[in-house]
């Protein structure tokens, strides 16, 4: 749902977040949405001495602001401009993995909603655009403007979660071109009328916004990629935002927590799955009043965690433990099982 800004950029969930990572000094991370690199400098500090992380976001604004803001980590702290769903390839480059843990952090930053030109919230009369990369072709007015009527239902309905889809997608259609947010929000309120307490546009910019970012692709592509990445006993933990992404997280998890995944009704099992993940929390983890009272933004947060399994390889070591050797040529980590597992994804791929 629409994300009311926080009146500075306070990262959700932060303390659990950093002990599902199980963060600890010489460590390696990867923040997958380092955005104004709040969990990325609290990543940092528990690490240390030793610790690494990379930094990725679609955003280059994003990757600006957590530049300022990691300046003083320099040396620890290396930022990538790109897609997560270049994960494996973004590690692959940057000869940066084996790691401990990684951490998606899903979804738009306070930075994002309140900088009124990009087009994510109807608060501010803007262009409809909502991409996170501006390098990216398509906007949210590419969307609103030229999908049939058929596919703007689609994504009210499968990204929005909206029951009243029909209703706004026919009056879209019938009042293209629409070039604005508030033009938008407008046209919405008027096919569907007010009524509760969130604005009627609400689930129409989520549903763009997801669909011109693809964001739930997005998502399944990169947890399949981050398992790979994750040495034995490494920690992947995702925060996210609403029910859709929330559900791809948790089947993903489970999926990967279980042994044989054969149809029920296979007699004898013919996948030979083994789990690669451990559930670190059986439960899902939530703000509590307290945080939610002081950052809003983290209403809707829900956070999942795992543990990588890697039958074959003992628990990665910090790179603390052997400090004359520079993480790329720490060759040490790269076991076997770890090397198969990373080289059949990338010939896959
Ligand atoms: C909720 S914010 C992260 C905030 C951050 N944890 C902090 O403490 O400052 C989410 C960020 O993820 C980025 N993002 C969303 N989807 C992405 C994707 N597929 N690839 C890369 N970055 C993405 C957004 O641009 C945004 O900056």
């Amino acid at each position: 749902m629409e994300q009311r800004p926080a009146p500075a950029h306070t990262p959700v969930l932060l303390s659990e977040a950093l002990k599902s990572l199980g963060v600890q000094p010489g460590g390696r991370y990867i923040d997958c949405t380092i955005g104004a690199g709040g969990h990325a400098a609290a990543i940092l500090d528990q690490s240390s001495p030793g610790g690494q992380l990379l930094g990725i976001d679609a955003d280059p604004a994003a990757i600006e602001a957590a530049r300022q803001r990691l300046q003083r980590y320099n040396e620890s702290a290396l930022l990538v401009n790109d897609n997560f769903v270049n994960l494996q390839a973004i590690c692959i480059k940057y000869d940066f993995f084996p790691v401990h843990g990684i951490l998606f952090d899903l979804g738009l930053s306070s930075l994002q909603l309140s900088s009124g030109g990009r087009g994510f919230s109807f608060q501010a009369d803007a262009p409809l655009d909502m991409r996170f990369d501006p390098r990216q072709k398509t906007t949210a007015a590419d969307i609103v403007n030229t999908a049939p009527e058929t596919r703007l239902v689609h994504i009210l309905k499968t990204f929005g979660e909206e029951n009243r889809a029909h209703r706004i997608a026919r009056a879209i259609v019938q009042n293209r071109p629409i070039a604005t947010t508030r033009q938008l929000a407008s046209l919405v309120e008027a096919a569907i009328g007010r009524g509760g307490r969130i604005h009627p546009a609400t689930r129409t910019f989520q549903a763009l916004r997801i669909a011109v970012n693809q964001e739930l692709e997005h998502l399944e592509t990169a947890l399949r990629q981050a398992v790979e990445l994750l040495g034995h006993d490494g920690r992947l933990v995702v925060i996210s935002y609403h029910s859709l992404e929330d559900r791809i997280v948790k089947q993903f998890m489970q999926k990967e927590a279980r042994g044989c995944v054969c149809p029920p009704a296979t007699p004898v099992c013919i996948c030979g799955h083994t789990p690669r993940l451990k559930l670190v929390n059986k439960k899902v983890i939530t703000p509590t009043p307290a945080e939610i009272e002081l950052n809003v933004r983290s209403r809707s947060a829900k956070m999942r965690a795992a543990q990588r399994l890697i039958e074959s390889d003992p628990p990665l070591p910090a790179v603390a433990d052997n400090p004359s050797i520079s993480f790329a040529e720490y060759r040490g980590w790269r076991s076997p099982a770890l090397m198969r597992n990373i080289k059949t994804v990338v010939l896959a791929a």
